[in-house]
Formats: C-alpha cells, structure tokens, sequence
C-alpha cells in the first residue's frame, strides 16, 4: 500500500531530511587521504545523535553501523571499517536519518582529492541522472517514468544501471511501497499522487549493471571490478515539481 502524506508529515520529513543533508557535508568535508571509513560513520553517527534524531540503518535488519560508506567497485552497503580512503578514490556516502517518526534517505559519491576523468564523468552523469528522472515526478504520471527517464540518460551517457536494487518509498518506515526502479519503460507501475514520498536513488555502473553481493552479507560490489557511483534524495510529489526533502 502506497501512503500519501499530510502537509504536517511531510514537514516532518523535510526535518529529519535536513538533518540528512547536514550530515552529508559533514561527511564530505572529512574525506580525504588516509581517513577510515568507520571515522566517517563515527562522525556521522555523532552528528546525528547531537541533534536529537537517530541513525535509521543503525540496526536496520542487522545492519552494524550508522551510514552506508561504498569505495570505488562497492555499489552500496559498504560497511563502515578499517577500510582507509586513498586520494583518487570515489566514496558512495548513504546517510538515513529517522526524527519525530519519520525517516529521510539521501546518498551521493564524493571524490577523494583528484580522480580520473572516467570517475569525474560517472559520478556526474549518476547525480544527472536523478535529476533526469525526477523530471517525470509529478502527479498523474507514473513510477516506471521516473525509471525511464533514469535509464535513458544513464544510456546515453555509456553507462549502466544496477537492476537488482531499486529506489522506494519512504516515511514511517525506511522502506515503503512503492518500488523506484531505475530501468524500464515508461507508462508503467503506480499513479503518482500529490503527497507521496519516493526514495529516488540511481545507482550507476562504469561497466556491466552485474553486481554481487559479499560474505559478509551487506557489501554489494560490480561483477567486473569496474567504478559504481550512487546519488539519492527524498523526494515529495506534488501536482508540480517535486520537492527535495533532504537539503539543508
Ligand atoms: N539507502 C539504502 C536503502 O534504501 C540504505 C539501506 S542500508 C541499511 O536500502 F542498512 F539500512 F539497510
Ligand atoms: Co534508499
């Protein structure tokens, strides 16, 4: 069942999405060379908690730490460690941040220092991407023309899209119909309507879309060892132009 939001929940939402994208600076600003990705999630974590909200992966079907933090071929649910970041590297950040009984979702990748232009290119053409298909997000349109407008741009750009994880909806609970795929073709899946909350996360392969998933039962990393690269926003659907919840 797909819910739609009053006003008052949505402004909840847009709260805890703050938070979110405060977080996400926060982040941002303390990648770099010889960093662990298990400080990040410290500091993350930290920030979280100052501001009176709650990490919403911390725990979440087992899952042992605050954010989400994908080096270079790891897709996402890299599991903050040991793990130090190298100038060159791309890092995939997904924070979830649950206030007043609502969570937000956001993710984007950061380059550590200078990258190369393939890197540069993918992590531009992903953030792109979101932005393409949340063009289609309004009401009266349906899911599946997000997805297209995602994949189409994605195409075109020489990369590919993962298919074996999906965006989805998002409020009291972290994950909510419907899905948000990022393929296929458009004219498909729910009607949109005016107060429902998507979680629009493309995530972009430099190669093949193939990906599997580690031992550990979390980390999910290319099949060929190429670049993914990952962008995300809580979004409202209005009878206009979406709204952005997690900005600051
Ligand atoms: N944004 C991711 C998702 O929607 C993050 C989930 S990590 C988890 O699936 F630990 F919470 F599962
Ligand atoms: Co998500």
């Amino acid at each position: 069942m797909i819910s739609i939001k009053s006003v008052s929940e949505i402004d909840k939402m847009r709260k805890a999405g703050h938070i979110n994208a405060l977080t996400h600076r926060l982040v941002a600003e303390n990648i770099c060379d010889g960093v662990t990705t298990e400080e990040l999630d410290r500091l993350a974590y930290e920030f979280i908690k100052s501001k009176g909200a709650e990490p919403s992966f911390l725990n979440y079907g087992g899952y042992p730490k605050s954010i989400c933090v994908s080096v270079n071929d790891v897709v996402i649910h890299g599991i903050p460690g040991k793990q130090v970041i190298k100038t060159g590297d791309i890092v995939s950040v997904d924070i979830g941040v649950y206030l007043n009984g609502y969570h937000s979702d956001s993710a984007a990748t950061y380059p550590c220092g200078t990258v190369s232009e393939e890197a540069k290119r993918l992590i531009d053409v992903t953030k792109q991407s979101f932005y393409e298909g949340i063009k289609f997000a309004c009401e009266g349109n349906r899911i599946s023309d997000i997805s297209c407008g995602v994949q189409t741009y994605v195409e075109q750009n020489g990369f590919s899209v993962v298919t074996d994880y999906v965006g989805h909806g998002v409020g009291k609970n972290l994950h909510e119909d419907p899905e948000v795929p990022n393929y296929g073709k458009a004219g498909k899946g729910a009607r949109l309507y005016s107060g429902m909350t998507l979680a629009v996360e493309p995530m972009v392969n430099a190669g093949t879309p193939d990906v599997k998933r580690l031992k550990d039962g979390w980390t999910v990393v290319t099949a060929d060892g190429n670049l993914s690269a990952h962008y995300e926003h809580t979004i409202a659907v209005t009878k206009g132009n979406p709204i952005l919840l997690t900005v600051e």
